[in-house]
Parts: structure tokens; sequence; C-alpha cells
């Protein structure tokens, strides 16, 4: 339905506004782009300016996929077009109009635009993310597990959303591409602090 189009657009910009790179703008810190990892999403912005700008980023993109999927819910749209628009706000904060179409990984605009499924399978995901990051120190290997996880958890849960959270996860393992061969090549950087882990 045209309805449905409009929101998937809106959705699609809205995910476009890269949280990272303005929030690194308004705290003086060096560009996500082109400092650490080159990645403009929350895990870069800890690395170059610590947990306070990296949780203001985590916070907006996340609300970048929340936002659209819950008032579309709200709405009644039904749980493949509510997929459809999770995925519009991830392409927009992957390959964002606004910045050159060069944006972050959807990590946490995924997890935004997965929590109006309720709270339990949030709680999941993050918890899935947290223990992962304790063991391992890689946020990649902790988005990429949990990517892997998220449409089981959804089965288990809500079966309703599997296909479109099954969507929402392929996207989010194959923008992960280039940490899967840092990782294989033992060269991805760790964000756990080292006298954490040792
Ligand atoms: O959330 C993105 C994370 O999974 C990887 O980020 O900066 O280590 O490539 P980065």
């Amino acid at each position: 339905t045209a309805l449905a189009i409009a929101i998937i657009i809106a959705a699609y910009l809205l995910g476009s506004v890269s949280s990272a790179v303005l929030v690194c703008r308004a705290y003086g810190l060096p560009d996500p782009r082109e400092q650490g990892s080159g990645n403009p999403g929350a895990t870069n912005v800890y690395r170059l300016g610590g947990r306070t700008a990296a949780a203001l980023v985590l916070v907006c993109d996340m609300l970048k996929g929340t936002i659209p999927v819950w008032l579309s819910y709200l709405i009644g749209i039904n749980p493949f077009l509510l997929g459809l628009i999770g995925i519009a706000a991830c392409l927009g904060h992957i390959y964002p109009v606004f910045f050159h179409f060069r944006g972050g990984k959807g990590v946490a605009t995924a997890l935004g635009a997965m929590a109006p499924i309720g709270l339990s399978l949030t709680g999941l995901l993050v918890l899935t993310w947290g223990v992962v990051l304790v063991i391992t120190g890689y946020s990649s290997l902790s988005a990429i597990v949990t990517a892997i996880l998220a449409p089981l958890f959804t089965w288990w849960i809500k079966p309703q959303f599997t296909m479109p959270v099954a969507m929402l996860s392929c996207l989010i393992l194959f923008r992960h591409y280039e940490n899967i061969r840092r990782l294989l090549d033992g060269e991805e950087k760790p964000i756990v602090l080292r006298r954490w882990r040792r």
C-alpha cells in the first residue's frame, strides 16, 4: 500500500542520519569514518571518545530502528512489512543518502528495529551480545554471534517474526564481511580494556 511505501522511504531517510558522525562533531572528536576502524558506529565512537559519546550514538542509532517499526506496528502494519521497514532503516544506516552512502554496520539499528517484538527477545539479544563481548573482547564477533542466534530466539519467542528478523540478521552478517576476514586473520581489534582481560 501507499502508506507502507511512504513509511519505508521515511525509515530509510531517518536511518540515513549518521548519529556517530553528528555526535563526534558535537563532542569535538575525530570523524569516526577516518579513524579507528573507520566505521561510523557506537563501537568505533567508544574507541575514539569513550563511554558517554558511544552510549549516545547507541541510543540514537537504536531509535532509528525502533521509531518507524513501532509506529507502524501501532497502526496495524503486518509482520512482513514491519520487517521491510526495519530493513529500510538499517539500509539507511548502512548506505546513508546524506553521508555519501558510507554508513555503519546496522547492529544498533537492527536491535532497535527488533525491540518492539518484545522485552524478552531484546533482553536475550543484549545478553548474548554482552556475554560474547566479555568473553572475547570483540564487538564485531558479539554482533555476528547475536545475529546468528536472533532468528532462533525469535522463532522460540514470537515465531511470526522469524522471517523479518532473519532478513535483518543476513544484512548484519553480510555487512560484517571485513570483520569476519579480520577475525579469521587474527587482525581484529578488541575493544575491552586489556587490564580487564589479563
Ligand atoms: O557495531 C559494529 C561492530 O560490530 C563492529 O564495529 O568498528 O569494530 O568495525 P568495528
